[in-house]
């Protein structure tokens, strides 16, 4: 029998952006003639390719196109060019549009350190061995959604940004925390800075009061300054780290970073229910687009996310991690992780790779 044909929203983006998706989606092919599962893909405008060609970062035409499918996969948006633009003609702010609009709550971002590439990070081995995280990041509350203006002051003109969490948003953000730990290492670290703010006061209150529902999680409460220090101290003590939208912000690029290989982190933002928005961690880099130096993996790992998150396509999801590992276990590196860059492999040799070593 023929599975359904599940419809995915794909959206290159910027820089890097094409070079990456294209790979991904040699890897989606290759799952359908492996295991027999059919996707149908759409191509959709965002960022600054959607400023320069449509006049805003985020068309009508995309939103539709995303909410029409099951799923999101997005390479990266961004660059130099757009920099300077005003406020609606940049690509951050379609990128914050589109987290709202598809109501894309929770953000999940894994860092773990692949042991064949210990080497890649700034920090001792030692130190690293063993670290398998995931911070999960409220993405559509706090700071970067209150309300935000100019004024005049006693002083001179003033900005104001407000910082706003109702209970609803910090509770079914806490109980992805609780909920996704049950399924890890049963450990989760809930990150506030409750000492100064109010929101982070209510935070807590809510996360004390959801803990007894899920008395299989031993829960930790770490203030954000010390929570920065102790992933650089101990990241391997930490499984699940449930946040603010800014705290998460932060800490996530400190945990990707943790790995050394931003270019293999792969991440997924979801709402309630099975539809998610799949992305790599790392940005559009558009210093080294078109240049073949790119490293697909990142984009190919948020694919097998997605298989096993939206799609339940737990088979296919495994086949692509497996390949993956053996690829990087034989020694093949992108640029951005050899040691020895002059034996590094392009963009597309190393999609081809994983391609080839995917099995059923
Ligand atoms: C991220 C990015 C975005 C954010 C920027 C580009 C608006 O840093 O996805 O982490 O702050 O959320
Ligand atoms: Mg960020």
């Amino acid at each position: 029998m023929m599975s359904e044909v599940k419809k995915i929203a794909v959206i290159s983006g910027d820089g890097i952006g094409p070079e990456v998706v294209a790979e991904a989606l040699k890897v989606l092919k290759r799952t359908e003639e492996l295991f027999g599962y059919s996707f149908e893909t759409e191509h959709a405008l965002f960022g600054g390719i959607a400023i320069d060609q449509k006049g805003t970062p985020l068309p009508q035409e995309t939103l539709d196109i995303c909410k029409n499918a099951d799923a999101v996969l997005l390479g990266a948006v961004g660059g130099p060019q757009w920099d300077n633009n005003p406020k609606e003609l940049r690509p951050e702010t379609g990128l914050l549009a589109i987290r709202k609009e598809l109501g894309l709550f929770s953000n999940l971002r894994p860092a773990v350190v692949f042991d064949c590439l210990k080497d890649a990070s700034t920090l001792k081995p030692e130190v690293l061995e063993g670290t398998d995280l995931m911070v999960v990041r409220e993405l559509t509350g706090g700071i970067y959604f209150g309300e935000k203006f100019r004024r005049q002051g006693d002083q001179g003109e003033e900005a104001v940004d407000t910082c706003v969490y109702n209970v609803t948003e910090v509770e079914r953000i806490i109980r992805q925390g609780f909920e996704i730990a049950q399924k890890r290492r049963k450990k989760l670290a809930s990150v506030d800075k409750a000492n100064v703010l109010e929101t982070s006061r209510l935070w807590r209150e809510v996360a004390n009061r959801l803990a007894p529902e899920y008395p299989d999680v031993e829960l930790e409460h770490i203030l954000v300054d010390n929570c920065a220090m102790q992933l650089l101290r101990r990241p391997s003590s930490f499984d699940v780290i449930v946040t603010e939208n800014m705290f998460g912000d932060i800490l996530s690029d400190e945990a990707a970073m943790l790995t050394g290989s931003i270019g293999m982190l792969s991440s997924a933002s979801m709402g309630e229910g099975s539809y998610g928005l799949y992305e790599p961690v790392h940005g559009s880099a558009p210093d080294i687009a078109g240049q073949e130096l790119a490293n697909p993996i990142a984009t190919i790992l948020s694919l097998a996310l997605m298989f096993r998150i939206t799609f339940g396509y737990e088979d296919a999801a495994s086949a692509i991690e497996e390949a993956v590992a053996e690829v990087l276990n034989a020694g093949h590196r992108t640029s951005d992780i050899a040691v020895d860059k002059s034996k590094a492999i392009g963009t597309s040799q190393m999609g081809d790779l994983i391609l080839a070593a995917m099995k059923k």
